[in-house]
């Protein structure tokens, strides 16, 4: 395994980042919330705490991807996402520290906002204050389309854009995220474990992609992603192109059955929670001070859990779980916890 880690470091050195993220994120035991399940140990892995404007898995994939911007000499960045995106969220703090203009294609219409302060407090509240311009357009379900159209508006009016695609999903991005997986298996070699399964949430793919691309530095782990767009042979779909973009770039193995994107724990649709999420939410605060999100990170906790209660882990095996991040949109759902 110790070849496998020297391997992937040196593949990603050629990959240069800005260093924007507070990397590495810890990785900590969850011994209230494993000993409250009976099940496998649990341990979480903090994408959540990455720092710059909140933190989140975007970060890590930013460091990589807006280096290619600098070396573009763009002056823009161009991005989009629904209301409360996380990942428009991050690009706006990025901007804001790298002194770039920020513009954001706002999508509305996926889902019905839940409460009447959706567009003003979390992740919405941020922007504003990072300072991103905020272009109100119509969801379509082309994830990519209204940023596209907004980069060459731009262009034309004699701006040098750099367009950062839907949740910051490429190859490039997933190369960035590939280096969660390089440090879930430094941190948790000098634990002592070896993981037996990572567990998170996967929309857009990138983040599933990189940790499949990484973890063929840990053999003996499988990468567990929770649909939570309701979408899940598209976000398999999704995860297969970048992870084999992503390693064709890095000059690395790639093998598709290593791709398991989980049905049966999105909800009723993107965007809404259901019982579970809200339990998972629950638990992860009372029991080990997470703050997780109804959207994203709240529905992989639900995910993980439904698989323990399923026993598809015994107590003899280690567990990782990723908090990507997402606590802002939680003040934008917070009737569920009246
Ligand atoms: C908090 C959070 N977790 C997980 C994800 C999913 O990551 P990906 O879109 O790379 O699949 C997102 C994406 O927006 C997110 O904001």
């Amino acid at each position: 395994m110790r070849e496998g880690i020297a391997r992937l470091q040196a593949d990603l050195a050629r990959f240069p980042r800005l260093g924007l993220a507070h990397l590495p994120t810890p990785l900590e035991p969850m011994k209230r919330l494993s000993g409250y399940l009976g099940g496998p140990r649990l341990w979480v892995k903090r994408e959540d705490c990455t720092g710059q404007g909140l933190g989140g898995n975007k970060l890590r994939k930013l460091d990589y991807v807006l280096h290619e911007a600098l070396a573009a000499g763009a002056d823009t960045l161009v991005s989009g996402g629904v209301v409360q995106s996380n990942s428009q969220r991050q690009v706006a703090a990025a901007a804001a520290k790298l002194g770039l203009a920020c513009h954001l294609a706002v999508y509305h219409g996926r889902l019905t906002p839940p409460s009447p302060d959706y567009d003003k407090t979390g992740n919405a509240l941020l922007n504003r204050l990072f300072g991103a311009h905020l272009h109100d357009v119509p969801w379509n379900g082309d994830r990519n389309g209204a940023i596209h159209a907004l980069a060459e508006r731009l262009s034309a009016e004699g701006r040098t854009p750099f367009i950062v695609p839907y949740g910051v999903s490429n190859a490039m991005g997933a190369i960035g995220y590939a280096s969660t997986a390089l440090e879930i298996a430094q941190q948790s070699a000098a634990l002592g474990f070896a993981p037996d399964a990572i567990v998170h949430c996967t929309g857009s793919a990138g983040t599933q992609a990189g940790l499949v691309v990484g973890s063929a530095c840990l053999p003996d782990t499988r990468v567990v992603g929770i649909d939570i767009d309701a979408e899940p042979e598209r976000v398999r779909a999704d995860v297969v192109a970048y992870a084999r973009a992503a390693a064709d770039r890095l000059d690395r193995p790639f093998d598709e059955s290593a791709v398991e994107v989980v049905a049966g724990h999105a909800g009723p649709a993107y965007g809404v929670p259901h019982a579970a999420t809200v339990e998972a939410i629950r638990l992860g605060a009372a029991l080990e001070a997470l703050v997780l999100d109804p959207v994203y990170s709240g529905k992989g906790l639900a995910g993980l859990i439904a698989l323990i209660r399923e026993g598809r882990w015994t107590s003899g095996q280690d567990i990782v779980f990723i908090h990507t991040g997402g606590a802002p949109a939680l003040f934008a759902y917070r009737h569920l916890f009246d």
